[in-house]
């Protein structure tokens, strides 16, 4: 199969919604990370989509809308809650997906047998314009094989997906970085279930109390059911091993720099460039900026693997306030969960 390669312009987009239309699978710009979409309506089309992954089976996907109204439109579900029209009206379109009882148009190649669908209305202007476009609610996880970090850009997906998919549009770097924050109404306190740049700080404030569901800081016990499919899968992983050090600023130069060498990396801040030697090192930003770390994520990670030779990656453990939540989610899976922590020592 020839990927084809295709702008933001009106006919590149009459393009993809064609091949949308058709069954086909194209990977699109969103806010937060590109997505790999099929016609959520067609389950022939879904089920192209964990082939081109090779995405295990069990693990739903997520049905990208337009419109607030489309869920009524396509009969997404059978359940419109309250909680979710207030958290719609606060964060939609944007990166946030809610978890709701499935409706009866959902084939069971999205939602992998749950009773239950995530769907999500996008922010970015692309990803809406290919929606409206075909007319179609758009069945999409991240476009990248699984387990490698999520992409950012089309290269990116062209990397993973190039011949096993028909097309991608190019809508450029995506800002949030990571992928959306998960939130179910259909336990009976809303969970989260993966964090994102909406905070939990935030749905706190809208929807009073929130659990977070244990897989989002821990690593999920052997045997227990992930209420999410996704947290149990190793993600985001880059070839090399990554290492994560709990520290303060000090300790985590003094450490990098006496464990330096050729096959080592650092995934470190702004500030720690000059003070770091012996190492490559990948700033993902500002110190504590975590919404500017977030968006940088998975292009470093990628950049790794670009060097070729990096056995092993060194990184802070992130706080888990804030947007902090998502880096550390990512990073401690990336991390297959290695801690190192400097300060017990
Ligand atoms: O930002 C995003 O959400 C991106 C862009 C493309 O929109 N998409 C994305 O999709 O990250 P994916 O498939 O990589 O992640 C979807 C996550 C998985 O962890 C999956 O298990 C979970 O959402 N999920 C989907 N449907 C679910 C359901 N019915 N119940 C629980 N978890 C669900
Ligand atoms: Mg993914």
């Amino acid at each position: 199969m020839k990927t084809e390669y295709l702008s933001n312009k009106p006919v590149d987009i009459q393009k993809a919604a064609a091949i949308l239309k058709n069954g086909g699978l194209v990977g699109i710009p969103t806010e937060t990370v590109y997505g790999l979409a099929a016609n959520a309506l067609n389950g022939a089309a879904v089920a192209k989509i964990f082939e081109a992954k090779g995405r295990p089976m069990d693990n739903p996907l997520i049905v990208h809308i337009a419109e607030y109204d489309d869920i009524a439109r396509f009969e997404l579900t059978s359940d419109a809650l309250p909680e979710l029209y207030t958290l719609a009206k606060n964060f939609w379109p944007g990166p946030l997906t809610i978890i709701m009882k499935k409706g009866k148009a959902v084939p069971d190649e999205v939602t992998a047998g749950l009773d239950t669908v995530a769907v999500r209305f996008p922010s970015h202007p692309v990803a809406r314009a290919v929606i409206h476009a075909a007319g179609l609610p758009l069945a999409a996880p991240s476009a990248n094989l699984s387990g490698s970090p999520s992409p950012t850009t089309a290269q990116h997906v062209l990397n993973d997906m190039d011949g096993r998919i028909d097309a991608v549009v190019d809508g450029g770097s995506c800002v949030v970085g990571v992928e959306s924050t998960v939130i179910t109404l259909t336990t009976k306190t809303p969970t989260l279930l993966r964090p994102g740049s909406v905070t939990v700080e935030q749905l706190r404030r809208l929807l009073g109390k929130i659990e977070i569901d244990d897989a989002v800081l821990h690593q999920l016990e052997d045997g227990r059911a992930a209420p999410s499919p996704g947290m149990k899968y190793k993600h985001y992983a880059p070839k090399a091993n990554v290492v994560l050090l709990k520290c303060g600023d000090d300790e985590f130069i003094e450490y990098v720099n006496s464990h330096g060498g050729r096959g080592v990396a650092a995934l470190c801040c702004d500030e720690d460039i000059p003070l770091l030697s012996g190492v490559k090192a990948i700033s993902l930003g500002k110190r504590g900026d975590y919404t500017e770390q977030a968006r940088n994520l998975f292009d470093s990670l990628r950049r790794i693997d670009g060097y070729g030779d990096v056995m092993t990656v060194y990184s802070r453990l992130p706080q888990t306030d804030g947007v902090g939540m998502a880096v550390y989610n990512r990073l401690t899976r990336a991390a297959g969960f290695e801690v190192i922590d400097l300060e017990a020592v």
